[in-house]
């Protein structure tokens, strides 16, 4: 597919126009003063309620968002491969890899094989060392190659270096279309034969993706390693899966294979790789050899493939409730922070990652009453203000500030729905703030230690003050401040931890710190506008009505 070919292939880069201009112009505003506060017991106490209660609507609901064709994790097997004579998987896991089946998934038991080129690593390294955790993370990075001597030493900040088998052979014997491809899928069978020691999972992706580690443990967690399993994720462009298929992982993303199938599957992927000469995606040969041990794709939300080109901010900014994976394309995209280049914009979101991974990205809604204002939050990389109240269903839904992966004249072109175009009415636009730091050293809170978040405004919105909401301006709102619990979010979590643990509440700032549960601060210029009660509008807005 073409995203792989992208590794290996130089591809003119699209200079595509930010829809949201890239022009940081926060305002000077020092000024912090009280804007409001959700009390616990108005704000907290009812949304605990609301989503505790409807939190399995709201699941149901989360799993129809981006992911139609989640596979429930206990269909790994197929009757057909009931049938095979091949031996317990979790015997032959007990002797080929000595580890103890119930003890919880740490990131040893991952090993990634990252599939790259010597001619892209040279820019592509900021992008995987922005996540490789020397001496933590397990893995290889295989090149096409031996580096070059500009690549070397090599550094201890890159995963250990592999060059790719020399697979001209099966090309040539099996007259096979795509070279390129049979080495990526090669790389499954060498990383494997590197012979690691106590590995559930093997974790394959590009060199142009970043990956949350601790975010694929927690998901990898939760399927049963000692089976057949095959994890990966769909394509944002839907024709992209029409082309390829809806039943492979997008492997630029990453696709995770547990022990006991990969263990199956090199006992002949060289034939596998054979037997389909014809195919031209590394990602679809993948499938095709992993459909023959009758193991069907399990679909995680959280891996992304981004099969997108231009701003991606609308997209990253609607991210549902699913731990975040992997991000892919790097190349593809306009930095994702707009004052950024490509790799700063990598490192600098990796930072709120380094703190706590499992809320990253993920959206959090909520409403202030007074001004009728909607907030979206997405966790250490943007925060919206609407200057109108506008239901969850529709701020789940991406600002289509992106372009399609490839300019078809005819819709569909996405996988989700999208809103389109948003920028006109100012009843709909959203005043936009990016992530510009986090804070960590904060005292703690009610006994909790607590992480601050602080976004700046990217520029001016432009419009005119929405007229039906009360005329509250969002104008000189410069700053918005989150505070959520230095906790991981529970690993199961369906809902929206932030907001059942009430820590998504406006609040003051005031030097004086009377931090109370108030956790969403406002910066603004002048004036002094103390609102108070700002309390939880979802009942008003059909949440309520799916209990
Ligand atoms: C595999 O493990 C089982 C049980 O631990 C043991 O009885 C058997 O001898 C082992 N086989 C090999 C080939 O090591
Ligand atoms: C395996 O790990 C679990 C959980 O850590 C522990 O309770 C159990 O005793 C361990 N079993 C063995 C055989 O070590
Ligand atoms: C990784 O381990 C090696 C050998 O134990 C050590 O020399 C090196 O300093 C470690 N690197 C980091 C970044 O911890
Ligand atoms: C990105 O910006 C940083 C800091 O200004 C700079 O060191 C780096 O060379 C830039 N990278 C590219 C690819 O322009
Ligand atoms: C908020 O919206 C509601 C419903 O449209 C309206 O009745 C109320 O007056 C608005 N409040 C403000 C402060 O504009």
């Amino acid at each position: 597919m073409s995203a792989k070919q992208s590794q290996d292939i130089q591809i003119t880069h699209l200079v595509l126009q930010h829809i949201v201009s890239a022009i940081l112009t926060m305002q000077s505003s020092t000024t912090s003063i009280k804007l409001s506060r959700f009390s616990l017991d108005n704000f907290a106490v009812n949304l605990c309620k609301i989503l505790g209660i409807s939190g399995l609507v709201l699941y149901l609901a989360y799993l129809f968002f981006f992911s139609q064709s989640s596979c429930p994790s206990s269909q790994f097997f197929t009757p057909f491969q009931h049938i095979r004579p091949v031996s317990p998987p979790s015997q032959q896991l007990n002797n080929l890899t000595h580890t103890n089946h119930s003890s919880p998934t740490n990131l040893n038991h991952l090993v990634f094989g990252i599939v790259g080129s010597v001619n892209a690593w040279r820019h592509r390294k900021a992008y995987t060392e922005s996540w490789w955790r020397p001496n933590a993370t397990r893995g290889y990075l295989f090149l096409d190659t031996h580096p070059t001597d500009d690549l070397l030493p090599w550094p201890p900040s890159s995963p250990p270096l592999r060059v790719s088998n020399d697979i001209s052979k099966i090309v040539e014997e099996s007259k096979h279309v795509a070279p390129i491809m049979v080495r990526m899928v090669h790389a499954i069978l060498e990383v494997f034969r590197e012979g690691d020691e106590g590995v559930r999972w093997y974790v394959m992706g590009d060199d142009d993706s970043l990956f949350f580690v601790d975010n694929w443990v927690d998901v990898l967690e939760k399927y049963d390693h000692t089976k057949y399993v095959y994890i990966g994720g769909h394509s944002e462009f839907f024709m992209s899966n029409i082309w390829f298929s809806f039943d492979q992982g997008f492997g630029g993303a990453g696709f995770a294979l547990s022990y006991p199938l990969v263990a199956a599957m090199v006992k002949d992927l060289e034939g596998c790789l054979r037997r389909y000469p014809y195919l031209n995606s590394a990602d679809l040969i993948t499938q095709y050899c992993v459909d023959e041990l009758g193991v069907p794709l399990s679909a995680e939300r959280g891996i992304h493939q981004i099969d997108l080109h231009g701003d991606i901010s609308g997209f990253l900014s609607s991210h549902p409730q699913s731990p975040m994976l992997s991000l892919h394309h790097f190349d593809q995209i306009e930095p994702i922070f707009p004052t950024m280049n490509r790799s700063q914009s990598v490192n600098h979101l990796m930072k709120a990652a380094k703190t706590d991974q499992s809320r990253m990205l993920q959206q959090t809604i909520c409403y202030q009453k007074q001004t009728n204002w909607s907030f979206s939050i997405s966790w250490g990389y943007s925060a919206h203000i609407y200057e109108k109240v506008l239901p969850r269903s529709v701020l789940k839904r991406p600002l289509e500030t992106f372009l399609p992966w490839l300019d078809l004249k005819h819709r569909p072109y996405y996988m989700f729905n999208t809103r389109w175009p948003p920028f006109v009415d100012s009843c709909e636009a959203p005043h936009v703030f990016f992530f510009e730091s986090i804070d960590s050293s904060i005292d703690s809170f009610e006994g909790h230690n607590q992480i601050v978040l602080t976004y700046v405004r990217s520029k001016p919105r432009g419009l005119p003050t929405c007229s039906l909401s009360g005329s509250r301006s969002a104008d000189s709102i410069s700053k918005v401040r989150v505070f959520s619990l230095a906790t991981k979010l529970p690993k199961e979590n369906g809902g929206n931890d932030d907001v059942e643990n009430g820590r998504l509440v406006m609040e003051e700032d005031g030097g004086n710190d009377d931090v109370e549960d108030g956790r969403l601060v406002m910066e603004e210029d002048g004036g002094n506008n103390d609102v108070r009660d700002g309390r939880s509008m979802m009942e008003d807005y059909g949440v309520e009505a799916s209990r």
